[in-house]
């Protein structure tokens, strides 16, 4: 007879699978929107009408917006478990265990992780707030009321940061991945990665490139502009965003590899 204490599932291996489990589960309903809003929505609306645009928006607008920004905290949620919570008996947590971010692991995931926390935050301080305005401002536009004429440049902005999201999520879900199914798995990274001067090129490269693309979004160029050349058209977010994942994997081997 199993006692629950003797189920797999309630054990330590078990608690780790779990809140791996949820980070899978919320992160595809957080990246799941963006991608509708970035290749569904945003197009569409585009094409509609003023008055069943403004519908829209007061209706559809915020229920998803909902899933995605509690996707999102959920994400980030889920994630810090997977840190915290040792993935088999006599591991130290990943999360007290500085010397993990040493590892070709921790060096992997770090990169994930950053490109993640960065766009978390656009959710949660660019793309959220803007959006509470605009559906504000639909509302009252329906209501008879007078349009927000501030509202154009935020919305440019919050369009800039979500694009950006898409952009980042491409190399960021390359290193989700790449972590436990390549990084960790041949032992040839291990010795790459135990050069101090090496992991360094790794993380200024990595942290330069998130502050660029961020510095980017925020400055909100008007579309057109070849600051924003990435972000203007979603097909060019989507090479772009491989081209990246490529030339940090390039990178990547020849550093550790
Ligand atoms: C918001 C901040 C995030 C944090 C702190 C975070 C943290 C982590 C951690 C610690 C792991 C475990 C790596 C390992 O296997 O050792 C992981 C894996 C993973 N994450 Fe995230 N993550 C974040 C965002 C996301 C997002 C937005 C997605 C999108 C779907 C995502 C998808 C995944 C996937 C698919 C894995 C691989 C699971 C596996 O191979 O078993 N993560 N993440």
């Amino acid at each position: 007879m199993h006692s629950l204490a003797t189920i797999g599932l309630f054990e330590d291996y078990g608690f780790n699978f779990l809140a791996r489990w949820g980070h899978i589960l919320s992160g595809i309903t957080w990246i799941g929107l963006l991608y509708y809003f970035n290749f569904v929505q945003t197009p569409a609306f585009a094409a509609f009408e003023a008055g069943p645009r403004n519908e829209a928006f007061a209706k559809l607008v915020p229920r998803a917006m909902w899933w995605f920004r509690w996707g999102a905290a959920a994400t980030l949620g889920f994630g810090i478990l997977l840190l915290a919570i040792p993935e088999s008996s006599g591991d130290d947590s990943r999360l007290t265990h500085m010397a993990f971010f040493k590892s070709a692991e921790g060096v992997s995931i770090a990169a994930g992780i950053l490109m993640a926390l960065v766009m978390f935050l656009n959710v949660w301080l660019v793309i959220w707030p803007a959006q509470k305005r605009a559906i504000a401002n639909a509302q009252n536009v329906l209501a008879g009321k007078e349009a927000d004429a501030g509202l154009p440049p935020v919305m440019r902005r919050a369009a800039t940061a979500s694009r950006t999201n898409t952009f980042l999520s491409i190399p960021m879900l390359w290193y989700m991945a790449f972590t436990a199914h390549f990084a960790g798995i041949d032992p040839k990274y291990a010795a790459g990665v135990s050069h101090g001067s090496k992991r360094a090129v790794w993380y200024i490269v990595v942290v330069a490139f998130v502050a660029i693309a961020e510095a980017i979004a925020l400055s909100a160029p008007p579309v057109g502009n070849a600051k924003s050349y990435h972000l203007d058209d979603h097909r060019r977010t989507i090479v772009g965003g491989v081209i990246v994942a490529v030339l940090l994997y390039v990178l990547w081997e020849g550093l550790f590899g």
